[in-house]
């Protein structure tokens, strides 16, 4: 097991960053906070491989054994993602070129390509020489592979590789062309040669270009990281092997296809806002992760239950469900500054607790940090640490020390999150609405799923992240935020949750596009017009600081609609302006179920208001209907018994209805607890 019983605690640990005398003092620190896991060596290489195949594991060899002495455990990172100068000396061609051609040098990290050969070579070289020596340490509980994959490259190797890749996905020209409506502005391929990355060219380029280049280099990355995992995985199967996920509408990464690849979904989180921005963020980010990690599952349990595989549970006679709460591990997350634009933001007392613990309330199996001690030099020289420049003696190790208490208190803690709501994301929809040409620049599928998540958030209600095709059983609203490419596929999973009497909020341009970015005609919302009952003929792109007017006192931005009605009833209208008195929100009843469509983006108290609406009409309930407002709850349930998590994002003490142990203070509330502002409480609620 790559986790003992304990909740994971500690996070990215650079030995090879300070003299050997420093490492035992660390060891020391880290048993005084009761770390209990480190990922090492993530950017080690020229240290561990000075010159071409000459290794030197000395130092390795003592760090971990300082760590297996101390009774940490180490998650052994594959150092990748930071090539050592002798590599990019010798290999010049497998520099990365960006769009523009211009290849970059060697300075920073993450200077290859990965599909370059020499550069995947050289890869598995160094991972298979990590593998020989330490697949067996008794300190060793996880392979961390590479460091947040996510880069992409324009050079020859890559071109040809995208080649191969698009004919494998498309099969024959004819059939590419007609994805990539090459018929526009004479783009026509007649041979496989001419085709190109698509590189910085003189107007709009191409939008199934760009969109296949997307998913070529998610799944190059992906390929780049399974020949390291299997060759990992050979060396000692009984050590899963994963990835660090970084989150940016710049990855190329579908996490949701990866999330079948990883033994175990690993997110790094560092939000960007300061304010309750933050809390927001890091709440979205862990059901997004558990999103991932409970896709894969379903997507296993789906593959075994096809292949007639036995039950997992075949006592039970039926195939077993899929593991509702499938673990997943924040893996870095910053101990103290928060970077938002243009400065670092101290975090306040107790945030780190707090956004710990959010994290784990919503299934991680712990909080780990980059980093464990901050450096003297380096790039990231001021980024915080659980040990920071001033040492030990000091309010951020105080808290980490204070942490690490807090996490062994909740170690009982396991089982699924509690969710009502199911809320869509798609990579691919993602990527397309950042393409250019688009009716606004301000289209934005993150933002839209960060808007809904974040209604659904202070409206309190728990939700789940699913992708297209996911198993909806037992949620009763289904939401799709700007699902902008739905294939049949998807559009049948949709209309079948509806027709079996499900609930669905869809938001404007969900369906407008089938999966190669071509419109889907006849009007939007293209695929979804059926189930929705409306059909818009025209769109309105607002520009930046303007808004709509609805009828029952709501506000809209960024988009509106002419809305016919095909079935559906009127929610609410716009008021005023040349939309007046046209419908803005409907809801149809279709098969045995409601689909909500709302044609603009509702500020945040309009799209709290609505989306209650809805969900409360489709059944569902706030995790905990009386906490007062500003107080966040989240459930996770075991077998008969459940913890309740309760935060205080108020500025003021807030007295918060509950029962049960508190774990954090051992306290037991009969009636109800008192949340200082920005505190944390966490019950045991109730023992079968
Ligand atoms: C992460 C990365 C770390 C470090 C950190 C700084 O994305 O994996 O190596 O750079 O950001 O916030």
């Amino acid at each position: 097991m790559w986790s003992d019983a304990r909740l994971c605690y500690g996070g990215d640990y650079n030995p090879e960053q300070w003299p050997a005398r420093v490492w035992a003092e660390d060891v020391a620190l880290m048993r005084r906070a009761r770390v209990n896991l480190v990922t090492v060596g993530v950017f080690a290489w020229s240290r561990l491989e000075p010159a071409p195949g000459r290794y030197t594991f000395d130092w390795l060899d003592q760090v971990l054994d300082l760590l297996h002495g101390g009774g940490i455990r180490v998650a052994l990172a594959t150092p990748t993602a930071s090539p050592p100068p002798w590599f990019s000396l010798a290999h010049p061609g497998a520099l990365p070129v960006t769009a523009d051609g211009v290849r970059l040098h060697h300075g920073s990290r993450d200077t290859y390509c990965a599909a370059t050969p020499a550069y995947r070579e050289a890869a598995l070289r160094i991972a298979g020489a990590l593998a020989d020596r330490y697949a067996h340490h008794p300190a060793l509980a996880l392979w961390h592979v590479h460091n947040e994959y996510g880069t992409t490259c324009h050079c020859e190797h890559t071109a040809r590789a995208y080649r191969r890749w698009l004919a494998d996905r498309h099969g024959d020209l004819a059939t590419l062309n007609d994805a990539w409506t090459t018929s526009f502005w004479s783009q026509h391929y007649s041979d496989w040669a001419q085709i190109s990355t698509p590189r910085a060219t003189q107007y709009l380029a191409n939008p199934g270009q760009l969109l296949d280049f997307r998913r070529f280099w998610s799944d190059t990355l992906l390929a780049a990281y399974a020949e390291q995992r299997d060759l990992l995985r050979a060396a000692n199967p009984a050590i899963p092997v994963t990835t660090n996920y970084v989150l940016g509408d710049w990855v190329p990464v579908d996490h949701a296809r990866w999330a079948g690849e990883v033994d175990l979904v690993a997110v790094d989180h560092y939000p960007s806002a300061v304010d309750v921005g933050a809390e927001e963020q890091t709440a979205l980010v862990g059901d997004l992760a558990r999103g991932w990690a409970r896709h894969a599952a379903a997507r296993r349990h789906a593959t075994a239950t096809a292949a007639g595989d036995p039950p997992a549970a075949p006592d039970r006679g039926a195939p077993a469900r899929p593991d509702p709460a499938p673990t997943w591990l924040l893996t870095e997350s910053a101990p103290n500054q928060i970077h938002t634009t243009g400065r670092m933001h101290t975090k306040e007392p107790g945030r780190m607790l707090r956004h710990s613990l959010a994290h784990v309330a919503r299934g991680s199996h712990g909080a780990m940090f980059f980093q464990w001690r901050a450096p003297a030099g380096g790039a990231e020289r001021f980024h915080s640490a659980l040990v920071p420049h001033a040492g030990p003696d000091s309010r951020v190790f105080r808290e980490a020390v204070d942490l690490g208490a807090a996490l062994e208190r909740l170690t009982e803690i396991r089982g699924t999150v509690e969710a009502s709501v199911a809320l869509a994301v798609d990579a691919a929809s993602g990527w397309a609405l950042r393409h250019p040409g688009l009716p606004s620049t301000r289209l934005d599928h993150h933002d839209e799923v960060a808007a809904a998540h974040r209604a659904l958030w202070h409206a309190g209600y728990g939700c789940d992240v699913v992708v297209p095709g996911d198993p909806l059983d037992g949620y009763r609203l289904l939401v799709l935020p700007a699902l902008y490419l739905v294939s049949d596929a998807t559009t049948g999973w949709v209309r079948e949750h509806v027709q079996r009497g499900g609930h669905l909020l869809a938001t404007y341009l969900s369906g407008a596009a089938d999966e190669h970015a071509r419109v889907r005609l006849g009007g939007y919302p293209g695929a979804l017009r059926d189930v929705l009952g409306v059909r818009a003929e025209e769109f309105h792109p607002l520009a930046d600081g303007d808004h709509v007017r609805l009828a029952d006192g709501g506000t809209g931005r960024i988009w509106a609609e002419t809305l016919h009605l095909a079935g559906a009833d009127v929610v609410t209208s716009y008021a005023g302006g040349l939309l007046d008195g046209r419908p803005a929100v409907t809801r149809h009843r279709s098969g045995a179920g409601t689909a909500w469509y709302v044609s603009t983006r509702p500020d945040d108290d309009t799209y709290r208001r609505l989306l209650d609406r809805a969900a409360q009409a489709a059944g569902a309930t706030p995790v905990h209907p009386d906490a007062p407002a500003g107080i966040e709850a989240v459930r996770r349930r075991g077998d008969g018994v459940s913890w309740l998590f309760l935060f205080n994002h108020t500025d003021r003490d807030r007295r918060v209805p509950a029962r049960g142990a508190e774990l954090l203070t051992g306290v037991r509330i009969d009636e109800a607890v008192t949340l200082p502002p920005g505190g944390v409480a966490v019950l045991r609620e109730r023992t079968g």
